[in-house]
């Protein structure tokens, strides 16, 4: 078995996370009789700079003919002055867009080892806990009209929220399937006392409980979500909410776990074709100093082997290495207590490989 991966470095700590993760998928290869082809695509800012564009056609062709798409981190300074449809982020957006990826799993997981980076009152963090934000990822305001006009008072501009019955309901499967295999229960985040858009979700949601009488369906509106995640996030267990609220939850939800360097993500459609990416930024101010935490892209390459390949067994192995390394108490400058000494990228990922040998 072979699988093509089409890998998209980014900018930043990009390359570095992306390469550390490369090595770690091709050592669990070996030991379970796959291997890979990994194809460099060019998308976000090393796209404008070579193409004057974020996602050429060729990109979204090479990561619509691959099995899967790794993805390190793709802004950074040097083009955050672009107008919006020339922005590194648009290559993202046009990605998930184009490959159908409209399921965003964010696990965010307080790992015991970890509890003392959780900043978070001490008995809450004792207390741990184990979430996964399911985040509708091409829909909403990120896709619905926007744009400038002449207003009343002069120049305006608006994005508008915009969600179809059918795009709630494959969004919703996607997380009530997911809370049947966990503690089936599932939390929809929305802000149905203000818009309607968010009373539609609520209503495709309660409509879709009927057909899963197993899951315990709760609403929360966002505002009160964004203040119990902080104040009692063990009550999560599954969370399914809009692509705006799930990108503001899921930084917040990732904070708490201790670093944002240590969540993956996972972005899926209709098809196995999954993109697999940390959740954390390009990092411009620790980009080339072997200073970045490899292990969320790592992770994000054991979600890939067991979400798109089915390769279970080589996808425990990953978090297991990953979970023992980080028992013996090997931490990145990130994760690191103040004072305590923190290995380098490269080390971090020799740990690993190390642990998976
Ligand atoms: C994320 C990021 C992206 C988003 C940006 C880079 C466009 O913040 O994946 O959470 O807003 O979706
Ligand atoms: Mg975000």
């Amino acid at each position: 078995m072979s699988y093509n991966i089409a890998v998209i470095e980014g900018h930043g700590i990009g390359p570095e996370v992306v390469a550390a993760a490369i090595k770690v998928l091709q050592t669990v290869g070996k030991t379970h009789g796959f291997d890979f082809t990994f194809k460099k695509v060019a998308a976000g800012g090393n796209a404008i700079d070579a193409f004057g564009v974020p996602l050429p056609e060729e990109s979204v062709k090479a990561c619509l003919d691959s099995d899967s798409v790794l993805l390190g981190a793709v802004g950074g300074p040097k083009w955050d002055t672009l107008p919006g449809h020339l922005r590194p982020e648009k290559a993202l957006l046009g990605i998930r867009k184009e490959l159908g990826l409209y399921a965003n799993i964010r696990p965010a997981r307080l790992l015991p080892e970890l509890k003392d980076a959780c900043p978070l009152k001490k008995e809450v963090a004792d207390a741990g806990f184990d979430m996964i934000v399911v985040r509708e990822l091409t829909g909403g305001m990120y896709f619905g009209e926007s744009g400038r006009r002449e207003g009343k008072h002069g120049p305006e501009a608006y994005d508008t929220e915009c969600y179809s019955e059918m795009e709630i309901e494959r969004i919703g499967v996607t997380a009530f399937e997911l809370a049947r295999t966990r503690s089936k229960k599932l939390i929809s985040i929305d802000k149905a006392n203000v818009l309607e858009s968010s009373r539609l979700w609520r209503e495709v949601m309660h409509r879709l409980a009927q057909r899963y009488p197993d899951v315990t369906l709760t609403d929360m509106l966002v505002d009160n979500a964004a203040m119990q995640l902080v104040r009692n996030p063990k009550q999560f267990d599954v969370a399914v909410t809009s692509n705006m609220f799930g990108d503001i939850l899921t930084d917040e939800a990732s904070q708490i776990t201790g670093s944002i360097g240590l969540l993956p993500s996972a972005s899926l459609g209709e098809t196995k074709r999954g993109m697999y990416e940390p959740i954390h930024g390009s990092a411009p101010d620790i980009a080339g100093q072997d200073k970045a935490n490899p292990i969320a892209t790592i992770l994000s390459c054991a979600m890939m082997l067991r979400m798109s390949f089915g390769q279970n067994e080589a996808a425990q192995e990953i978090e297991a290495a990953v979970s023992r390394v980080l028992a013996k108490g090997l931490r990145t400058a990130d994760i690191a207590a103040p004072g305590e000494a923190a290995l380098p990228c490269s080390a971090m990922t020799k740990a690993i490989l190390e642990e998976l040998k």
